[in-house]
């Protein structure tokens, strides 16, 4: 049942989005059961599981799920309820087990997910219950991507990296080693916190809202970057100085913020306060070329893999998860990411450099939840949800795969500051809403990525 027009709400022609979206408890319960049920969804990394037995317990959409690595060293994903009385068999944020026994009666599962005890089996269950029929609910669908864990619940789902599409160039910047090496990452720590807000607008945030800036000009007079020094301001150092900035909508609803450095760039000095940090980073940027070439212009900013994962590319380097509560509280959670054979004393520098930017308490993601709770709130009474939202900017800017400082952006670029990516992204979560089959998920009929341009 079609519970008001998609069109009407998302109109991404016309850049008006309805502020129903952000707080409607029925549209919220759709986004549930055809969103959060159907995409693919990050729920953490191995590095956070390498040994048989760990676990690290997460969430798609509202709901809590294990992911585990059993005793054959496979990775799985299962509901965190147990199939007797949906007890969370699991109730911590982490750690390390052979068995998953329910807390209520008892009932104990294998980290493959098998029902391997149950308490009186012989007296009560014999010849009724059949164990191999009641193992804990699993995914449809679990890939390792880059050390990244994704999930679906849909068995229809195509492959994680059809699902990704060309953004993929553009999340591998932030799970790949800095000096190029594919993958290699290991997450130093996760924030979690709750806040007042849809969803939505943490993800659309990340998709490259460069809009926004102002909002975060206290951090930027103080300056918080990793130089944090007498002279340099800001919230990063200024690593893309010389570089063009890209925008890009993907036909998948994906979106980014990346820049291209122009040809013979040279490393901008970083990390000033440190001469052995900058080392360390001035000696991974030209590995980094060596092993790239050409590809290693493409220097990462942020993006959001539709529906709710986000990343930092760069500084401060972690992947982000917008969990929905309700339509308007979200549990945000960072997972910050080093490189695992950094030596110590540049992880330690960046985990504090990570905290002073991110998180709750972090100076720049304060100014950001504040813009998103406060707009939530502004945005329920019955006079303002009669109004939408502008997305208005740069509208019919952006090129298909234009050739920037000599390399090709693939998808739907801008070189200006624009509201493309969440129109891509706000277009294809009405198709998710209506229940599209995944062809035009993927936007295979989307004549915006036909290749025609100049
Ligand atoms: Fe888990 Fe009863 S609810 S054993
Ligand atoms: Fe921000």
């Amino acid at each position: 049942m079609e519970l008001i027009d998609l069109k009407q709400l998302a109109d991404v022609d016309e850049g008006k989005i309805s502020r129903e979206i952000f707080v409607n408890d029925k549209l919220y319960q759709q986004e549930l059961e055809r969103v959060f049920s159907r995409a693919w969804l990050f729920v953490g990394h191995e590095s956070q599981v390498q040994n048989p037995g760990d676990f690290f317990v997460s969430r798609m959409g509202e709901e809590s799920v294990i992911l585990v690595r059993d005793k054959a060293h496979e990775i799985h994903v299962f509901l965190n309820s147990c199939r007797h009385r949906g007890m969370k068999v699991c109730r911590y944020e982490s750690g390390n087990t052979s068995l998953f026994t329910c807390p209520y009666h008892s009932w104990t599962y294998a980290t493959d997910g098998k029902l391997r005890g149950v308490p009186l089996y012989k007296s009560l269950y014999e010849g009724v219950l059949d164990k191999n029929e009641w193992s804990l609910i699993e995914v449809a669908k679990v890939t390792n991507y880059k050390g990244s864990i994704w999930a679906t619940w849909d068995p229809e789902a195509p492959e994680f990296l059809e699902y990704l599409g060309d953004a993929r160039q553009h999340l591998d910047l932030a799970l790949d080693c800095r000096d190029g090496r594919p993958g290699g990452a290991e997450v130093v720590g996760v924030h979690k916190w709750v806040f007042p807000s849809n969803w939505k607008y943490a993800a659309e945030n990340f998709l490259g809202d460069t809009y926004h800036n102002p909002s975060h000009r206290s951090v930027d007079l103080i300056g918080i970057g990793p130089s944090a020094e007498e002279g340099v301001k800001g919230r990063r150092d200024n690593e893309l100085e010389y570089a063009q900035h890209v925008w890009i909508s993907f036909a998948q609803g994906h979106g980014v913020h990346s820049a291209v450095q122009p040809e013979g760039q040279e490393y901008v000095e970083q990390f000033k306060n440190d001469p052995e940090i900058e080392e360390y980073f001035r000696n991974c940027y030209h590995e980094r070329v060596r092993l790239m070439g050409d590809e290693a212009r493409l220097r990462p900013f942020v993006g959001t893999i539709f529906p709710n994962t986000s990343f930092h590319g760069s500084q401060p380097r972690s992947l982000c998860t917008w969990h929905p509560h309700s339509p308007t509280e979200t549990e945000g959670w960072r997972f910050f990411l080093v490189d695992a054979d950094a030596p110590e004393k540049v992880k330690k520098f960046l985990r504090h450099y990570y905290m002073r930017y991110s998180g709750p308490a972090g100076m720049t993601e304060q100014d950001d939840l504040e813009n998103w709770l406060y707009a939530t709130q502004a945005s329920q009474g019955t006079i303002a949800r009669r109004y939408a939202f502008n997305y208005q900017q740069s509208l019919n800017v952006a090129k298909l795969d234009p050739v920037v400082y000599g390399l090709t952006i693939k998808g739907e670029v801008s070189t200006q500051v624009s509201e493309h990516m969440p129109r891509g992204f706000y277009k294809r979560w009405a198709d998710y809403m209506a229940g599209k089959p995944w062809k035009e998920l993927l936007g295979h009929n989307d004549t915006r990525f036909v290749p025609n341009q100049d």
